[in-house]
Formats: C-alpha cells, sequence, structure tokens
C-alpha cells in the first residue's frame, strides 16, 4: 500500500521520540511492500518561533492531506512560567484536535509483563491490567467560554458538553468494548456538575442499545482510587476531556511509564498518533527519552488509520521482545538493570528495528 503520513515532530524530545518512530514505519515497510511517504510540518513552541502562530496554516493544509498523522509533543517551559503569554504552544495543540475532527483520544493502558517491577505499584495488583480509555477530547472546559472579568480579578472557563458530543464518544467505547472484555466504566462528576448529568443521562440511553455490554457508572473521584486500588476491575472507561487527561496520566503508572504510553485520536477524517508524555524540556536533547511510546504510537497508526493488524501486531512484539532481552531506557530501568542493557533513544529505537528485520 502506498500511504502519505505527516510527522510533527513539535517541541522537547518530540523530535527525538518521533525519529525513531518513523525508523519503525520505515522498517514496516520494508518488510511488508509498502511505500510510506512522509511530509513534515511545524507545530508548538517550534512553529511560534518561525511564524509567530502554534499551527500555521500551511501545517493545517499538510494535515488536511495526508493518510496519517504521527505527532510528538508540544510545550515549552518559558510559557509554563509565564501564566501571562498570550500565544502558547499547546493552542497549537488544541486547534489542531477541534479542527481535524479528533473528537475520540484512544488511550490503551496495557503493562508489558517484563515491566512490572518498574512501576510504583504493587506487582500482584497490577499483573494484567488491560485498560483502554476513550477520552472526549474536543469539548468540556477546554472548549468552552473562557476569560477574565471584574478587572481581571476573576477568571472562568464553561465546562460545558453537547448530547451529540458525548453520544459519538459513548458508541465508540460501547462498539470497542464488544471486541474486549465487554465492560464500558462511564466516569463523571455527576453528584456535582449539571454537564456530567448530562453526560451520565446520555451514557445510559446509548448503552441501551448495547446490552450485551455491561455499563458502570463512577464519580471521577473515586475512578482515580480504583484506578490504583484495582486497575483489573476496568476494561473500557470512557470519560470527558479532563477528567479523561489527569486519570490517564495517573494510568500511565499501570504501564510503569509515561514513556510507555501511546494514543490514538480519531474522529471522522485523518487520524493523529501521539505519544501521551509531553515535550519533557528537562531531558531534551539529552538522547535518553524513551521512544517506546512513539513507536507505540506507530503501532496504533498503522492498526487504526492504514487497516494494517500484522503489521501493527508485529511492532508490538518487536517492542516485548526488545524488553525481554532486557533492553530499558532510564525511566523504565531498575537497580537490576545492567550497564550494557541501559539504551539511549536511537539505541532503543535501533533495537526494536533489529526485530523487524529479522
Ligand atoms: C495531553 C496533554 C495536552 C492536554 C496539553 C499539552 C494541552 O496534556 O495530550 O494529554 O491537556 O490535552
Ligand atoms: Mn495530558
Amino acid at each position: 500500500m502506498k500511504k502519505k503520513i505527516v510527522i510533527l515532530p513539535g517541541d522537547g524530545i518530540g523530535k527525538e521520540v518521533t525519529t525513531e518512530g518513523k525508523k519503525v514505519l520505515d522498517a514496516i515497510a520494508a518488510r511488508f511492500n509498502h511505500e510510506f511517504i512522509y511530509d513534515y510540518a511545524v507545530i508548538g513552541h517550534d512553529a511560534i518561533e518561525s511564524t509567530g502562530n502554534p499551527l500555521p496554516d500551511e501545517t493545517l493544509a499538510r494535515l488536511k492531506n495526508c493518510d496519517a498523522i504521527l505527532f510528538g509533543a508540544v510545550g515549552h517551559p518559558k510559557y509554563d512560567n509565564d501564566p501571562t503569554a498570550k500565544v502558547r504552544p499547546e493552542q497549537g495543540l488544541l486547534k489542531m484536535r477541534k479542527e481535524l475532527g479528533l473528537y475520540a483520544n484512544l488511550r490503551p493502558i496495557k503493562l508489558f509483563d517484563e515491566l512490572l517491577e518498574a512501576s510504583s505499584i504493587k506487582p500482584e495488583i497490577l499483573k494484567g491490567s488491560d485498560i483502554l480509555f476513550f477520552r472526549e477530547l474536543t469539548g468540556d472546559v477546554y472548549f468552552g467560554e473562557k476569560g477574565r472579568k471584574d478587572d481581571g480579578k476573576t477568571g472562568y472557563d464553561l465546562m460545558i458538553y453537547q448530547r451529540y458530543e458525548v453520544e459519538r464518544i459513548a458508541h465508540k467505547a460501547f462498539i470497542a468494548a464488544r471486541t474486549r472484555k465487554k465492560k464500558v466504566t462511564s466516569v463523571d462528576k455527576a453528584n456535582v456538575l449539571e454537564s456530567s448529568r448530562l453526560w451520565r443521562e446520555t451514557v445510559q440511553e446509548i448503552g441501551k442499545l448495547y446490552p450485551d455490554v455491561q455499563l458502570e457508572h463512577q464519580f471521577v473521584d473515586a475512578a482515580a482510587m480504583k484506578l490504583i486500588q484495582n486497575p483489573r476491575s476496568f476494561d473500557v472507561v470512557v470519560t470527558g476531556n479532563l477528567f479523561g487527561d489527569i486519570l490517564t496520566d495517573e494510568a500511565s503508572q499501570i504501564a510503569g511509564s509515561m514513556g510507555m504510553l501511546a494514543s490514538a485520536s480519531v474522529g471522522d477524517q485523518v487520524g493523529l498518533y501521539e505519544p501521551i508524555h509531553g515535550s519533557a524540556h528537562d531531558i531534551t536533547g539529552k538522547g535518553i527519552a524513551n521512544p517506546l511510546a512513539s513507536i507505540l504510537s506507530a503501532a496504533l497508526l498503522l492498526d487504526i488509520s492504514f487497516g494494517m493488524k500484522a503489521e501493527s501486531e508485529a511492532v508490538i512484539a518487536a517492542v516485548a521482545a526488545t524488553l525481554k532481552e532486557g533492553y530499558r531506557t532510564a525511566d523504565i530501568a531498575d537497580a537490576n538493570t545492567p550497564a550494557n542493557k541501559r539504551l539511549n533513544t536511537q539505541a532503543m529505537g535501533d533495537q526494536v528495528v533489529s526485530h523487524l528485520k529479522k
């Protein structure tokens, strides 16, 4: 198959990890006789520096003209410590999600057995955990009306959901649950928030269309606790944008490290694939970032956007084999990892690729 992929490295370690993700896509193309054509575009701080705009029109045009997007990360510490900055790297990411209609963010939390010891959670609690998050991505407090009033002394962000937004993500969650353990946990704060009551009401109604799938509701505070207490009790989780953002960072500990978690953002058009970790400026340029989240994002891209199941599974198997051989980047290494198994970003990518050449 011939496919066009846009690589959006973005900021910080985004460049380092997408280089490895692309390397793996190249290895897949060679092994399975595909032709992947790449295009590059700028976003985030990188784009602000060169164009003044975190999502230039030029980038958007390229994104609308491809078969899939491999994205790195956006962000810069300069803005984190300057809440008054009007133009911010993250605006590029949010606008891109909205413009491309990427309303469903799939975040699979699956622990490779080899990494049982890498998490701060006890192995016996973790073993066998396999959760698929559906985080709503283009609504909620992220996109509600926001502003300042009273001479700037009051700030507000409106938490808002419309029925159709909840319906479409709920459908996706139920459909996915049918291919898994047939359980959906919907997470909200319906004991307090009106937007959550609309969320719950809508999910309950959609749930009636999937009588073979068990539906339960949890409040977000309780869900945050149960994720750590008993991660195996979850199968598919569907939740709003803000709750999903927070819960999936928490859930990354179930997979050992943030550096392991991939995500897919899909909607009506092109799909976007990215690690859940951020730009990590503290380690940028040191070559020590874990590229596996980007590599596993490439695996999701192959499966979801290109329908290449075997290719996707080959990537996951290559990652598993690399971990089984004991290779670790710093974030997943422990005191028992010998020096010759400690790899930098590039060497980890090479190791995964070596399994794809076999
Ligand atoms: C994520 C990130 C983004 C978000 C930031 C960078 C705007 O944390 O993708 O989870 O909050 O959605
Ligand atoms: Mn986040």
